[in-house]
């Protein structure tokens, strides 16, 4: 037994996918008031609103403070320590959003009961698949009108791939939402309106045709006892195993803005979900329980104070034990570098830390030195696996208004890729500046910082590409004619990587069916 095992084990690091508008903070914010670490609801949905009343990037920038604390939200909850890692959505939906998963070890998914499955609960599921993250559900707003239970469960089942296993039921809906049938405990949740928490330590029912049902639910007990009968013969009962495999996910009903169904939600994460757990490095697989410090920066944050050039590297401690002042080696750079400072992210609050444990994510200060998926490492050299580029979904034309500063240009461009605020692709055949990104607020993210940090000022026009795939082939020769016969639609990316930029995707299907031994990838990891 290692000297952290106990930390290691209380310690859950996990973040919320789903689509804008399911109930995301809404239900960030009840978990936050049950483990204390904000004392008043409306805390986190304030922030929110004070992050999207302006579309003004510059202004936003000013409340950086807020948005680097709520990057990580810390609690405790019963014996554990809850990282809960943001997954940017709205307007602020970026690449940011997919790296954050691959920092953690489970995810919750919300999905709103009228609308079931939306396009960015799919993405970021498929984002979940590369590791097979086990991911718990929670079906959101059953105190509106909704689909039914069961065609929810469907349409996760067919567009999301994963198996669901019902561990709640809902007992009618919108009006009639009267409250949730515990499979799992065999207990009877009651909803009241407006009660704005769990009504009761819950009913237990250990046999559904107890008559205290029917004196409990009148009309609904049988509408219940059926419900149970069907979905006990159509779904596959819940295997703890095939959760924490990925392919399998546990599913509760409830309301966030009612704080029902939340606390049920969050006994069971806690009980059920992964600790840190081992990942995968070039060379061998790292497990947290290893003496020797590891970890892994996926996200950077920019300080847009001009005065202050620092960024935060955000590390996913990997194995081993931080402790302020360590000497690490930064594998990318072969150097050794201090760990001087360290912030850790509370909910409410940053504070310097002194010691932190697998799981924990912790601040780094840096002047540009760090690049997303820089490993370090207390002695093996090692480099991490699994935290990739995403294939970007829009594209633009950077023109610069004065040719003279093309070097300066050319250098905001290399750093701010390395950042990972946005991909620069430059096609073989113009060596046009092309950037591509997956949510268009990095576009404006990435002049703003031309503009304040390299004295770039440059202009967008529209690309023609809309697609992009990274291309790999064994055979050089294969490769040389791919390439000879597509030379205006190749390209290459910051770090040199060969890409083929189509105009759609039906182009793209076009040159994949033609092409059979060139590979085409979706992500890309850095070297
Ligand atoms: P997000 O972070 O995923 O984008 O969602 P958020 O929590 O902001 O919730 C989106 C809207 O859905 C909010 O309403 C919120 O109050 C509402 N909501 C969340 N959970 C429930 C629920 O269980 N039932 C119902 N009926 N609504 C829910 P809004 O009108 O956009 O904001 P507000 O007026 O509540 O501030």
């Amino acid at each position: 037994m290692n000297h952290n095992t106990k930390e290691i084990n209380k310690r859950r690091t996990f973040g919320i996918i789903s689509h804008p508008d399911a109930g995301k903070t809404t239900l960030t914010e009840k978990l936050l008031l049950y483990g204390g670490a904000i004392q008043q609801a409306g805390a986190v949905k304030a922030r929110k609103a004070e992050r999207y009343a302006t579309s003004d990037w510059m202004a936003i920038e000013k409340e950086r403070g807020i948005s680097v604390t709520t990057s990580v939200m810390k609690f405790n909850y019963r014996d554990f320590e809850i990282n809960l890692l943001d997954t940017p959505g709205h307007q602020d939906f970026s690449e940011d959003t997919y790296r954050v998963l691959t920092a953690v070890d489970s995810a919750l998914m919300v999905i709103d009961s009228a609308k079931g499955v939306e396009p960015q609960t799919e993405k970021l599921m498929e984002v979940c698949r590369m590791r097979n993250t086990p991911i718990i559900t929670f079906i959101n707003k059953l105190d509106r009108d909704g689909m039914s239970p069961i065609d929810i469960l469907d349409d996760i089942e067919d567009k999301l791939q994963v198996e669901c296993t019902p561990l709640s039921w809902p007992i009618g809906m919108g009006k009639n939402f009267n409250g949730v049938y515990n499979i799992y405990n065999k207990e009877l949740h009651l909803f009241k309106a407006g009660q704005n928490k769990n009504i009761s330590d819950g009913i237990i029912i250990n046999d559904l045709s107890d008559s205290k049902l029917d004196d409990i639910l009148g009309i609904q007990s049988d509408e219940l006892r059926e419900d149970i009968e069907l979905i006990e013969g159509a779904t596959d009962p819940f295997e703890l195993d095939h959760y924490l495999n990925g392919t399998q996910t546990p599913v509760f009903f409830g309301s966030a803005v009612n704080n029902f169904g939340v606390k049920e939600l969050l006994n069971t994460f806690v009980e059920m979900s992964p600790p840190p757990g081992p990942r995968a490095a070039v060379t061998r697989e790292v497990s947290p329980y290893e003496e020797a410090f590891s970890g892994f920066a996926f996200k950077i944050q920019a300080n847009m104070d001009p005065a202050h050039r620092d960024r935060i590297a955000f590390l996913r401690i990997c194995s081993g034990k931080f402790t302020r002042g360590m000497k690490v080696l930064h594998h990318r750079l072969g150097k050794i570098v201090t760990f001087a400072n360290a912030t850790i992210f509370m909910a409410n609050e940053r504070e310097n830390v002194s010691e932190a444990y697998p799981g924990d994510i912790i601040g780094i200060h840096n002047h540009g030195t760090i690049k997303i998926g820089d490993t370090f490492s207390e002695k093996e050299p090692l480099k991490f696996c699994g935290i990739p580029n995403f294939a970007p979904e829009f594209f633009r034309k950077v023109i610069l208004k004065n040719p003279m500063k093309a070097k300066h240009l050319h250098k905001g461009l290399t750093q701010l890729a390395e950042e990972g605020v946005i991909q620069v692709f430059r096609p073989v055949a113009t060596n046009d500046y092309i950037l591509g990104a997956v949510g268009i607020l990095q576009f404006d993210i990435t002049m703003a910082r031309l503009e304040t940090e390299y004295g770039v000022a440059a202009v967008y026009e529209p690309s023609q590409y809309n697609v992009a795939r990274w291309i790999e082939c064994d055979d050089p020769k294969k490769m040389d004619d791919f390439e000879k016969n597509n030379k205006n639609n190749l390209a290459r990316d910051a770090e040199g990587a060969k890409a083929f930029l189509t105009t759609s995707e039906w182009q793209l299907e076009y040159g994949m069916e033609h092409w059979p031994g060139i590979e085409f990838y979706k992500t890309r990891e850095n070297n």
